[in-house]
């Protein structure tokens, strides 16, 4: 059931991704009780985690959408940032949940958590639902952590190649890396 992908093998299926959701938002559900939480999806990869796992905490909660793109040197990544999006309201004195798709070598959220301090929110927690640690250039806290994984190029459920593959219900791997 759902779309498949000829060229790519399934590594998480959307049923443990699922699983994984829940749990995150009975987490931050009960971390946040009594606060006003407001979760950044960070486009455009973390938008389709960011709709399942709002809908997984049980809180009035507010959203907000940061797009950012990194220049690329080749194939890495060369840690500066820019802002192709920005938000529309103050974060000031906001209880605030950065929701991404992947910290890979952690630049792009040292980037975020330094472009947020200068914002003034109450507070500021990291939500993530991959983790590559064998690519890590710089520590950023992962508060809430969906699956750590092995160093493989990973596509769906809103992570792309070349901006194709977003919508596959699943995480993928691109077949033959
Ligand atoms: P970082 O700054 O190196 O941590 O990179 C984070 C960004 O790189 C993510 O938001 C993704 O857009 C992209 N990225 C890193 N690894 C992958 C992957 O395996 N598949 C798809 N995108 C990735
Ligand atoms: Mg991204």
């Amino acid at each position: 059931m759902g779309f498949e992908a000829a060229d790519v093998s399934t590594f998480i299926d959307r049923q443990a991704i699922a699983a994984r959701v829940a749990e995150l938002g009975a987490q931050l559900t009960k971390d946040y009780q009594g606060k006003a939480l407001t979760l950044v999806g960070i486009m455009k990869g973390s938008v389709f985690f960011l709709t399942d796992l709002a809908r997984a905490v049980d809180l009035p909660l507010t959203v907000e959408l940061l797009g950012v793109s990194s220049y690329q040197g080749g194939t890495e990544t060369t840690g500066e940032v820019r802002i192709t999006s920005d938000l529309t309201k103050p974060m000031a004195d906001k209880h605030i949940v950065i929701v991404e798709d992947i910290i890979d070598t952690g630049l792009t959220m040292k980037f975020l958590l330094e472009n947020f301090a200068a914002r003034h929110p109450a507070s500021v927690k990291v939500c993530a639902l991959l983790e590559k640690p064998a690519r890590a250039r710089v520590k950023v806290p992962i508060d809430y952590k969906g699956f750590v994984i092995e160093d493989k190029f990973v596509v769906g459920y809103g992570l792309d190649f070349d901006e194709k593959y977003r919508n596959l219900p699943y995480i993928g791997v691109m077949k033959g890396t």
